[in-house]
């Protein structure tokens, strides 16, 4: 049996794994595809493809905060986020199970499909807007407002309150930022009050009278008697807001950060746009908007040749495991021709991410329509993008852009 890389203290707060994570991940997995960390919570990680992948697909894993020690990064994160108890990212079965098939009801590949229209709309609105200016910033233009707006539009929030949404939705993602100072955690708290006070609203007067949109969705899925419970469509709500946007925003800043460095990878896909699925599922590989997800081990396991006992964490590296050179030749290359960009930026298992359907068509018609639109687009090189330094989460929180050539 092999022994995990033991992280040395002064190596726990590295501050490239913020800013370029991929160096740290490589000098680990060449000392051992397995890490371990006792402080300041004590959690595994695992970095090879291979392991990730059973990893996630062990249905012996728990998402459950209970199920580990009291001090494992799932539940620090759970408490963050709140609804543990609902939410079905931290539910195991057969809690998970009826929830997720509930959901997913309301969630169906057609259901989806049937975005496409709205989603180029707003874009070509969003885009519309900046147009005649020569310069603009990303973020604000396009990668930010349109998952929030498409969130939006398919759960049914009336236009009205689309400002009011946008802030809640800023203010909880910083939940998740482990690095939050205290005045934005009682804002994001407070904002998720809120949300879930106008969601409560939102339900009650759809059960008076239904619409055509999720949250009437989520109301009428049914599986005989068995119905979602206001907690739990509220909690979903939630759920939904929470894990799709500050994920999407940051695959399009990614798409276009990593496309505007390679000018090569660029320029074919200028010259053939039908390349786009290929380029979406390179940037998803090459850069997760998501590096982690984590496992409670509910028994003894085995990783990467490691011993790993009951009620531990274990931290699946979707970036390790994504630029993992056994997986894929030249794993540190972006390509956007590449064969096979398969990838684990989704997770897997039981808990795939129930949002990669819409994420990838998103992520398609934004990058699409962008450099069709504007295919002499650069990053401004006054002004350097501005990484968004959520611990989990790889993005940026501002991308200047010009048009014309340089
Ligand atoms: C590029 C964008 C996105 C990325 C990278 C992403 C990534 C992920 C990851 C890594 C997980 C955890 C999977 C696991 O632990 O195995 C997850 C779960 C989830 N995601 Fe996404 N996501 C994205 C967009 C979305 C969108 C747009 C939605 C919905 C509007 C969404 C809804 C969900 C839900 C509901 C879960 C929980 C599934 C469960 O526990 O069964 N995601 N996502």
């Amino acid at each position: 049996m092999a022994e995990p890389y033991e992280i040395p203290r002064e190596q726990l707060f590295d501050p490239r794994q913020l800013t370029d994570p991929y160096p740290v991940i490589a000098e680990r997995r060449a000392k051992c595809p397995v890490a371990h960390q006792s402080t300041p919570v004590e959690a595994y990680f695992a970095y090879d493809y291979m392991d990730v992948k059973a990893l996630l697909a062990d249905r012996s894993g728990s998402r459950d905060p209970r199920s580990a020690k009291s001090d494992g990064v799932s539940r620090l994160q759970a408490s963050e986020l709140g609804d543990t108890s609902r939410s079905m990212l931290f539910l195991d079965p057969p809690d998970h199970t009826r929830l997720r098939g509930l959901v997913s009801r309301a969630f169906t590949p057609k259901a989806v499909a049937a975005m496409a229209g709205p989603i180029q709309m707003r874009t070509d609105a969003l885009l519309d807007a900046v147009a005649e200016q020569p310069r603009f910033e990303l973020v604000e233009a396009l990668a930010g407002p349109l998952p929030t707006m498409v969130i939006a539009e398919m759960l049914g929030v009336d236009p009205d309150d689309h400002t009011r949404f946008k802030r809640w939705s800023d203010a909880m993602v910083r939940l998740l930022d482990m690095g939050a100072s205290e005045e934005e955690k009682l804002a994001g708290s407070q904002a998720r009050e809120e949300f879930g006070d106008y969601l409560i609203e939102q339900v009650a007067a759809r059960r008076q009278k239904p619409r055509e949109d999720l949250m009437t969705a989520l109301i009428r899925a049914a599986d005989g008697e068995d119905r979602l419970s206001d907690e739990e469509i509220v909690a979903t709500c939630r759920l939904l807001l929470a894990a799709g946007n500050i994920t999407t925003t940051h695959l399009i800043g990614n798409a276009v950060h990593t496309l505007l460095s390679h000018p090569a990878e660029l320029q074919k896909l200028l010259d053939e746009p039908s390349l786009i699925e290929n380029v979406i599922e390179e940037v998803l590989r090459y850069e997760p908007p998501v590096l982690f997800t984590s496992r409670n081990t509910t028994t003894e396991v085995e990783v990467g040749g490691c011993p790993i006992g009951r009620g531990e964490t274990v931290i699946a590296s979707l970036a390790g495991a994504n630029r993992d050179p056994a997986e894929h030749p030249d794993a540190d290359r972006f390509d956007v021709s590449r064969d096979d960009p398969h990838h684990l930026s989704f997770g897997g298992g039981l808990h795939f991410c129930l949002g990669a359907h819409l994420a990838r068509l998103e992520g398609r018609i934004a990058i699409g329509s962008l450099f069709g639109r504007f295919p002499d687009l650069r990053l401004d090189p006054e002004l350097p993008p501005v990484r968004a330094l959520q611990f989990g989460f790889r993005g940026f929180a501002a991308m200047a852009l010009r048009r014309g050539a340089a």
